[in-house]
């Protein structure tokens, strides 16, 4: 199967601009499994409650949520894109995960960067894998690359294929995935945004780019620039995932010692 991403800048504030372009630039993927950005149809920067209120939505019944079901159902793709969401009077860092069987489930991140603590609340969740017909899939969102924990987790759940959609700004995650693949043998698809935000005077935020499909053997499958946009698609067999073996004496999750972790919960 084919997982791929769609790198591009979102337009602050302007969802259904934003909506159609990505219906536009991924009408011929030949990807089955597409990951977008985090934050993909708002654009990242808020900057007061009004903007979280104003461009959050509920999951599934909100616009975003609606067009990717109906974008997966006509091009039979499954799709994972992220959004800031209503809940209540909560709003999270989320994403969805969309099939050409519809609605299959969301997530909301764990760990969040920066400012996004002015306007959102950390992810009740947990990580989640979906078993799929494309195979296992599991989600992360941005900084929670950072925090090995979420890898481990979503690989100790079953995840094959793990969907990062991002925002990234620091520069030390596309060097870093290798790792995070290689040590616990899964694929990671990170579909991160370019451009730069200039919402507030005293701050720009510049997006890197550089989104990427690893192995589980931590080779960079494809990678993008750091300033292009960018529909970017692979082969894999998710199923080489399952298998964690390194050696004939060591199997990477059977040999852990959680006994020995303590400092860990
Ligand atoms: C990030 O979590 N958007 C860096």
């Amino acid at each position: 199967m084919k997982v791929g991403f769609y790198q591009f800048s979102p337009a602050f504030g302007e969802k259904e601009k934003n909506i159609n372009k990505v219906v536009t630039a991924i009408k011929d993927t030949d990807a089955h499994l597409l990951v977008l950005p985090e934050f993909f149809a708002t654009g990242y920067q808020f900057i007061s409650e009004d903007e979280v209120d104003d461009l959050s939505e509920q999951v599934p019944k909100g616009p975003t949520t609606e067009a990717l079901i109906e974008l997966s159902h006509e091009k039979n793709i499954y799709i994972v894109a992220g959004l800031p969401e209503r809940a209540g009077d909560k709003f999270y860092n989320s994403a969805v995960f969309t099939g050409p069987e519809g609605f299959i489930g969301f997530y909301r991140k764990t760990h969040l960067f920066s400012e996004e603590t002015l306007y959102f609340t950390p992810g009740d969740t947990g990580f989640r894998v979906w078993d799929t017909k494309i195979g296992r899939i599991g989600i992360k969102i941005c900084f929670d690359w950072f925090f090995p924990e979420s890898m481990r987790s979503l690989a100790l759940l079953g995840a094959e294929v793990v969907a990062h959609p991002s925002n990234l700004v620091l520069p030390f995650c596309p060097d870093s995935m290798p790792v995070r693949c290689l040590e616990n043998r899964v694929f990671a698809v990170t579909a991160n945004r370019i451009g730069t935000e200039h919402r507030r005077p005293d701050q720009s935020l510049t997006f890197i780019g550089k989104s990427e499909v690893v192995s589980p053997r931590g080779e960079i499958l494809v990678r993008a620039s750091d300033d292009e946009e960018s529909l970017m698609s692979v082969s894999i067999d998710p199923t080489t995932a399952r298998d964690k073996v390194l050696n004939q004496y060591n199997d990477l999750l059977k040999a852990r010692r959680p006994d020995l972790y303590g400092p860990l919960y």
